[in-house]
């Protein structure tokens, strides 16, 4: 029996969902581990679509979801996401959802201060979700984070709040932001106690009693490597540590814990808010592949930047995200292109380099060397098995499975769970 992380290997929106979603059909167990409600997860499910941020996949399938120690997590977000399901017909419980007692919380100060500095950083913002999250992970590290448990201690709030405001007040007021009252976070957090205390506990202890029980345990990742905030595009990356690794601190499971690690990519690459993109496309090429892959974000409602798949930069996810197979989805967003362009390294300076340095002048500087497939006219979407595949498009996968030193385990080859070729089965050891 084998437990599975699921990582994003660009910069995230790699059609996580769908995957995550046949996923979590087999698991027992379904764990957000790293981010908060900056991700946005799509699922279409017996004709129902659910777009979860906070929530793990799994729910949906009825399975039980952990919210993990290395998630941030903004009560009232939460609240209002379990409510929406609800509506839709889903049963959000504590004997469905449990949350780490040692996750920080996300409060209205810290989406105040993440909006006020990128509205002060004008054209060098790093176009964040205004949600909050850099800064709660700021606190988490800086040790005044106010945590899940603490909703239980009246005194520890107290204290906690008059660090927190003491900090971010000087901040907002220096930023000329309107400032928060102890009073009315105070109040905020005491009505909110008996509505999250509940789902809360030791989750540790809950996922290591499963590990011994051989139950399948799925381990659910947002954003992806290239936002990592060590190994990504750094500024220009999420708060969190987004490789499987941090599936074990993020959840409180021994590393050993992660049997199978599995990469997710767009069969080209797309990405939201600012920084370095060697393989972008500004041009027709680009809108079209925009467009035929309805390239608008889940939780922004932006539209992508899109560009052709770099092979350079998954080829470094695979190796600092431990990642042994790759889902590559949306193959049938390149039907009917005369050629596809695939990026194998780059050209900064005048040296040639395999892999995107991690300067930010460098990066900004890298000129993509590409290598040019022959595309396909046929059309990929639905396609089952290898053999109805386009022997072009066959010949493009095995070749970025050269390049990026991993093997495809699995083909997504259009929004429908059934529409998919299976390689490996991840959940076998
Ligand atoms: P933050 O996570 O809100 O701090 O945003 C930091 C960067 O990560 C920005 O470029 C966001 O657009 C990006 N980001 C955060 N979450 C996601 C996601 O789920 N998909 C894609 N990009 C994301």
């Amino acid at each position: 029996m084998a437990n599975v992380a699921v990582i994003g290997a660009q910069w995230g929106d790699e059609g996580k969902g769908k995957v995550v979603d046949w996923l979590a059909s087999r698991a027992d167990i379904v764990v957000r581990f790293q981010g908060g409600h900056n991700a946005g997860h799509t699922l279409v499910v017996g004709g129902q679509t659910y777009k979860l941020s906070l929530l793990p996949s799994g729910l949906v399938r009825g399975k039980l979801g952990i919210i993990g120690n290395g998630v941030v997590i903004d009560p009232d977000a939460l609240l209002a996401e379990i409510e929406k399901v609800r509506a839709q017909g889903l049963s959000v419980g504590p004997e469905t959802l449990r949350i780490a007692e040692n996750a920080p919380l996300i409060l209205p100060l810290h989406g105040a201060l993440d909006r006020a500095r990128e509205g002060a950083r004008g054209d060098r913002k790093i176009g964040t979700t205004g949600r909050g999250i850099g800064p709660a992970y700021e606190d988490k590290v800086a040790r005044r984070a106010i945590r899940v448990c603490d909703l239980a201690e009246p005194e520890t709030l107290s204290d906690k709040l008059d660090e927190l405001l003491l900090h971010h007040n000087t901040l907002l007021r220096g930023l000329g932001a309107p400032t928060f009252e102890k009073r009315e976070l105070l109040d905020k957090l005491l009505a909110l106690a008996p509505k999250i205390l509940p789902f809360a506990e030791p989750v540790w202890e809950r996922l290591d009693s499963a590990r011994k029980a051989g139950k399948r345990i799925l381990f659910e990742g947002a954003q992806a490597v290239m936002l990592d905030v060590d190994h990504g595009t750094y500024p220009f990356v999420t708060s969190s540590n987004t490789v499987a690794a941090t599936a074990s601190a993020g959840s409180g499971m021994g590393i050993s814990g992660v049997n199978f690690v599995l990469g997710i990519a767009k069969a080209y690459c797309t990405r939201v808010g600012s920084g370095p993109f060697p393989t972008e496309l500004h041009d027709e090429v680009g809108l079209g592949l925009g467009d035929r892959g309805h390239e608008f974000g889940t939780v922004t409602g932006r539209r992508r930047r899109c560009g052709w798949f770099d092979a350079t930069l998954v080829r470094q996810a695979v190796k600092v995200g431990g990642i042994q197979g790759l889902a590559l989805t949306k193959l049938d967003v390149l039907d009917g292109m005369k050629e596809i362009k695939v990026g194998v390294g780059y050209r900064i300076h005048g040296e040639t380099f395999r892999r995107l340095p991690a300067g930010l002048r460098a990066q900004a500087a890298a000129e993509p060397i590409f290598e040019t497939l022959e595309g396909w006219s046929e059309s990929t979407r639905g396609a089952k098995s290898w053999a109805d595949l386009p022997a072009a498009a066959v010949k493009y996968v095995r070749r970025i499975e050269e390049l990026i030193e991993a093997p495809v385990t699995l083909l997504s080859t259009s929004p429908e769970r059934d529409d998919t070729i299976l390689v490996r089965d991840p959940f076998e050891d």
